[in-house]
């Protein structure tokens, strides 16, 4: 029985064009995998904890093993659980807006708290950098107003997908599977046609996951 991990970061539940094209993945996903639990994480609802002084030093303390004062080991505490729960999940999907180009920041208070030496990846001078999370996928699914696709004339603006992709990338998720809704802002017939090819592409992916 694995578990899949739903990542939210649009704070727009119903009216969200990235949460409904995975809704639709998972629908599909459920009655393919009727064992699997299903997990959503809500960045908006998660109370991330804050990245202050105290958990930026209980980080070095960590890295040049020296003990943490009572305030570090509530924060270390604290990031190591958001870790824990990330990585007892066995597939990853993530359904994220695009926000001036790049990720919400939520999302990316989530990959802040996520990152780390030892618990994500590693760094020896024989190795260099090592991701810690693998062998298990993940399904990404971009929603943007605009049109960043190939042909589009927009592609550099993308710094959605390309960020995503490389910091998951580092921590090992090497394996994304992508979707992208485009464009969702404008005429209702593109943001209809955008809303149905996301769903059928979801729909073949989660068959095929
Ligand atoms: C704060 C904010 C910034 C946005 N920036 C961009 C942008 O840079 N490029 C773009 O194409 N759309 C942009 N949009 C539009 C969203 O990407 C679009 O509405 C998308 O559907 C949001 O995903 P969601 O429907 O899952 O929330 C922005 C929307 C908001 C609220």
């Amino acid at each position: 029985m694995n578990k899949l991990l739903h990542i939210q970061a649009s704070p727009r539940l119903g009216r969200s064009a990235s949460i409904a094209v995975a809704e639709h993945f998972l629908g599909v996903y459920r009655a393919r995998h009727p064992r699997d639990t299903v997990e959503t994480l809500n960045l908006w609802e998660a109370n991330l904890p804050e990245i202050d002084g105290e958990t930026i030093d209980a980080m070095y303390a960590v890295r040049n093993r020296q003990p943490h004062t009572p305030a570090q080991l509530k924060a270390w505490q604290a990031v190591e659980r958001i870790i824990g729960d990330f990585k007892s999940a066995d597939t990853y999907l993530f359904s994220l807006p695009m926000w001036n180009f790049g990720i919400p920041y939520k999302l990316k208070h989530f990959i802040d708290l996520l990152v780390h030496r030892g618990l994500t990846f590693s760094f020896t001078p024989e190795e260099g950098y090592q991701g810690l999370i693998t062998g298990k996928p993940a399904v990404a699914i971009y929603a943007r107003g605009g049109a960043y696709g190939p042909g589009s004339g927009a592609e550099g603006y993308d710094a959605q997908s390309t960020y995503l992709r490389q910091i998951l990338g580092f921590i090992g998720i090497t394996h994304i599977k992508e979707i992208f809704v485009e464009p969702t802002v404008g005429s209702p017939t593109a943001k209809d046609e955008a809303a149905a090819a996301g769903n059928q592409e979801a729909a073949e992916l989660a068959a095929a996951t």
